[in-house]
């Protein structure tokens, strides 16, 4: 006897709360691969899809190439039944397929979407009938609609077509952010609600049930779009408020006031204000790229998002502005960027991460050396870097010690295991762009 497809429902339901039901995570970057971790701690049987053979080799032997994910939980997760593949006729045994894959700007700071294309396509062959997917990249609000959705129907054999109630046939699709700040322990990934919104009542209701075993709490809204949106929003959020500070940064420095003292002493307000802190450019894979995501969306509707260009603008200025105050500091000490030794402190794009996606100091580095100056760096995530933003730097992590050799050394980021007394005493002149020497009297600090 064939199931109906309100029984498929209930039955997907079913699997999902006895942890019966099969995951598969498309992409094992920073988002998928925790991701994959959480549901096997949950006793889900997961396995994780990548195009790169390294990563699922190194999976599939036990061991982990993302430092803050130790080897011995992709052990634990394996004897849990997890594995990692590259053949993408394994989603026809899977329940429900997560895609976690990138989704760059091109180079016209365009949205870059053919790897969520490109992953979608090569579902689509093996999607059927009562299978869930849930996409997780990151993007415009339209794209589970308007771009999801046509591929996996187009590229599906039998005909299938997205369900958009439980008693219509086919397959379900819905979108949901991820949340995650990475290097950020204070709150537990489980803690971070998790919104969802489905194509229809069904595709939410099921991908609220998913999330619900490994989330303590899920936020369903009413379309993909909305949940989209929601991520973007709280993007451009930070976005605008960091070119905010970045701005007051400069104006302050200008009129001699520390912003950051003011920024301590504004977030005692109990309401109405959350402390955002001013630094050398923005980095990651999220608030550089996500807000122009929307900018390009919101052109389709004659419509342009002035506050985010602005804030582009501001942040994307920073990295010039450091280097113009490292000149200015370098110069009071009667040297000269040409021919300068600088030693550039921090490479990942924020503190005590091992992710140096859009860093602001590859770009720094790239600026330094463009004005003639010997530019070498220290960061104890990254004992070697090969390219930079825009050039191949191949450099090797220089030992601290070497400090003293330095004309200048530049704080870009503040990582927690560095001593900053000792740097300041052993540095002829610091450029704190962090206020990580916060509380150190030394006449060779210069903040930024
Ligand atoms: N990293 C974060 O902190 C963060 C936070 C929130 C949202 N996001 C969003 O999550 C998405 C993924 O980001 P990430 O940081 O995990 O990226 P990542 O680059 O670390 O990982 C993506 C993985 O996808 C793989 N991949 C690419 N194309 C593929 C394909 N066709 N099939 C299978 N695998 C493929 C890549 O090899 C890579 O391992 C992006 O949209 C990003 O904006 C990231």
């Amino acid at each position: 006897m064939s199931l109906t497809s309100s029984n498929r429902t209930t039955e997907l339901l079913e699997r999902i709360q006895t942890r019966q039901a099969r995951i598969g995570i498309v992409g094992m970057g920073y988002v998928g691969l925790p991701l994959a971790l959480l549901f096997s701690e949950e006793r889900f049987r997961v396995t994780g899809f990548d195009i790169d053979s390294h990563k699922v080799d190194k999976l599939n032997q036990g061991g982990s190439y993302i430092v803050r994910i130790p080897a011995t939980e992709i052990e634990l997760a394996r004897e849990k039944g997890f594995c990692a593949t590259s053949d993408y006729a394994q989603i026809e045994t899977l329940d429900v397929v997560i895609v976690c894959v990138p989704t760059p700007l091109n180079k016209h700071h365009e949205p870059d979407l053919s790897y969520v294309t490109g992953t979608v396509r090569s579902i689509a062959p093996h999607f059927h009938e009562g299978q869930l997917m849930i996409l997780e990249s990151t993007t415009y609000p339209g794209t589970t609609e308007e771009i999801v959705v046509p591929l996996l129907e187009q590229g599906n054999p039998a005909g299938l077509r997205a369900a958009r109630d439980a008693s219509s046939p086919g397959f379900y699709v819905a979108f949901s952010p991820e949340r995650e700040d990475p290097g950020n322990d204070t709150v537990a990934r489980r803690d971070i609600p998790k919104v969802v919104g489905g194509c229809g009542p069904a595709a939410r209701d099921l991908a609220c049930a998913v999330y619900g075993a490994i989330f303590n709490h899920t936020v369903p809204v009413s379309s993909p779009a909305v949940a989209e949106m929601t991520k973007l929003l709280e993007n451009i959020y930070r976005c605008v408020n960091i070119a905010l500070v970045n701005e007051l940064k400069q104006l302050c420095m200008r009129m001699g006031i520390d912003l950051f003292e003011v920024i301590d002493a504004a977030k005692t307000k109990p309401f109405g204000f959350q402390a955002f802190y001013p630094g050398p450019g923005l980095g990651g894979h999220c608030i550089p790229i996500d807000p122009f995501y929307l900018s390009w969306k919101a052109k389709e509707f004659d419509f342009h998002t002035r506050f985010i260009e602005l804030a582009g603008q501001i942040n994307t200025g920073m990295p010039y502005f450091v280097v113009d105050n490292i000149i200015e500091a370098m110069s009071q000490q009667g040297k000269g960027l040409l021919g300068s030794q600088i030693l550039v402190l921090g490479l990942a794009y924020k503190r005590d991460i091992d992710d140096l996606r859009e860093s602001p100091s590859l770009t720094i580095i790239e600026l330094l050396q463009k004005r003639g100056a010997h530019v070498e760096y220290n960061d104890p995530f990254f004992p070697s870097v090969g390219h930079g933003r825009k050039y191949a730097l191949n450099m090797t992590s220089t030992p601290l010690d070497r400090i003293p050799d330095f004309d200048c050394v530049v704080i870009v980021t503040d990582h927690s295991q560095y001593d900053y007394p000792a740097i300041v005493a052993a540095a002829k002149l610091v450029v704190d762009t962090r206020n990580a020497t916060r509380g150190i009297e030394a006449s060779n600090i210069v903040k930024c």
